[in-house]
């Protein structure tokens, strides 16, 4: 079904001297958008937007952004409430349903989510083909990818029930798949996941158990993660939802889909800014080598920008980073780590870069990645991960956006055009005459 939308108007374009009227859509909130689906067929004229900085590629009701005001709606909830009142599970509910569970629906969700969480046990042996310094995206994108060969059942698209299947499938066995690319890392045993647990829970079992010894999860940190979750969870059509949806526009299975996400979110730019805002505070290392990091970040010739600043959407603070601060603050607490040397160096870094008028003409903030690394550290994950379980996070939300993409009657196969600037015609010269 496609959203109704609500026309408030027409724009009028004059391309040489030929008037065209479009369709001016108001959202529930937000910019109105110009329909510009039709000029090709009535003008003969192609848009030009690389990077996508004006186009809605979609109609959607599932998240909203408001970068000036540094806003984040989840079917019309604030991030800030949800992360303070439901968890991770509650959260998945909501994206795909597009309401909050009552105890009975949530109960049935947890069930059934659970019921999936193992692996079909020859995938776990589809690990052994990996070598063992693989960087675990590369693993997670590989074994997500191949979802598809050992579940024929759930890949077809035409049966919602299948769809169904398919979505719990993934959020269940994304945190195994994740656990078991980091256990494969390790040169660890697998550990089979425990449905008794929560969801990061059960996660930090997986990831952090070994055989020879009982593992207790410390509720505070599973409870950290689990917030960490919910802030992934989704973020409207950014590179990597865009990719999952344009992958599954030609009918492609979901899971193919998803590693396709997964390979999107894979860049610094995107999703790896995690693991590179790391690596970044642990080059700066102190306070004192700061200002040197600045000036390279301003350098227009220098490459480095600081990792875990700035955003396409976000130009106010972005209100994941804000939880993320305060999340990050009450685990090294938990931990007794309240003097951590590279949470010191963040908060000046983020100080000193918040009233330099560099950052401030641009309206560069801290984004979600700039304290998420160092949680997830103090949790025990190494740099690597990070992507990773960013990766599982949103699986929910890719998973979410691809289903309402599916129900659409709008929809059709993602093909975007071009500005041509190659040669117009050439004449061909046989090989033995070039
Ligand atoms: N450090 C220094 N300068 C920056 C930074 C930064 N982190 N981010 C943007 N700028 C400058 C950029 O050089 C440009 O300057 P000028 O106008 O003089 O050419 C201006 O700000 C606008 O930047 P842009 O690259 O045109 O903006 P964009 O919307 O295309 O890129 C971004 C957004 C997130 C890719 C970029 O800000 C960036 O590379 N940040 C660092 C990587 C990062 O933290 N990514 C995580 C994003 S949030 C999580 C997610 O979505 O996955």
């Amino acid at each position: 079904m496609a959203v109704k939308k609500n026309e408030t108007g027409t724009a009028q374009i004059e391309i040489n001297g030929t008037k065209y009227d479009l369709p001016i859509y108001k959202p529930s909130i937000g910019p109105e958008v110009v329909d510009i689906s039709k000029l090709y067929a009535q003008a003969n004229v192609f848009t030009y937007d690389p990077g996508f900085t004006s186009t809605a590629n979609c109609s959607s009701t599932i998240t909203y952004v408001d970068g000036e005001n540094g806003i984040l709606l989840y079917r019309g909830y604030k991030i800030d409430e949800l992360v303070e009142n439901t968890d991770f599970l509650e959260v998945s509910y909501l994206l795909l349903n597009g309401e909050l569970p009552n105890k009975k629906e949530k109960e049935e969700f947890d069930n059934a989510v659970t019921y999936h969480s193992m692996l079909h046990e020859q995938m776990t042996r589809f690990y052994q083909g990996f070598r063992r310094d693989a960087h675990p995206m590369a693993i997670t994108c590989g074994v997500i990818g191949a979802l598809s060969a050992f579940y024929h059942d759930s890949t077809d698209i035409s049966d919602a029930h299948q769809r169904m299947v398919a979505t719990r499938r993934l959020i269940a066995k994304m945190p195994t798949i994740a656990a078991m690319a980091y256990k494969y890392t390790l040169g660890q045993p697998f550990v089979y996941p425990r449905n008794d647990l929560d969801y990061a829970s059960n996660f930090m079992h997986m990831c952090f158990s070994v055989p020879p010894e009982e593992y207790k999860v410390n509720e505070i940190l599973s409870s950290a993660l689990d917030k960490v979750f919910i802030l992934h969870a989704d973020h409207e059509q950014n590179a990597s939802t865009s990719t999952v949806r344009l992958a599954g526009s030609s009918g492609a299975n979901p899971f193919a889909c998803i590693a396709a996400g997964v390979a999107s979110l894979w860049g610094p730019a995107h999703g790896g800014a995690n693991e590179a805002a790391l690596n970044m505070l642990d080059e700066i290392q102190t306070p004192d080598n700061i200002t040197k990091f600045i000036k390279k970040a301003k350098d227009s010739s220098d490459p480095f920008r600081l990792m875990g600043f700035g955003h396409r959407v976000y130009k106010s603070y972005d209100p994941r980073a804000k939880i993320m601060q305060k999340t990050c603050h009450e685990v090294l607490d938990a931990l007794g780590l309240k003097d951590d040397p590279l949470l010191k160096v963040a908060m000046e870094l983020e100080k000193i870069a918040l009233e330099d008028p560099y950052f401030v003409e641009k309206k560069l903030y801290p984004n979600v990645d700039f304290y998420s690394g160092i949680i997830l550290r103090a949790l025990g994950f190494p740099k690597d991960m990070f992507t990773v379980l960013f990766a599982l996070a949103r699986t929910v939300g890719w998973i979410s956006q691809w289903n309402e993409m599916i129900e659409d009657s709008e929809q059709r196969i993602g093909r975007p055009r071009q500005l041509y600037m190659g040669n117009a015609s050439k004449e061909f010269i046989k090989i033995e005459d070039r």
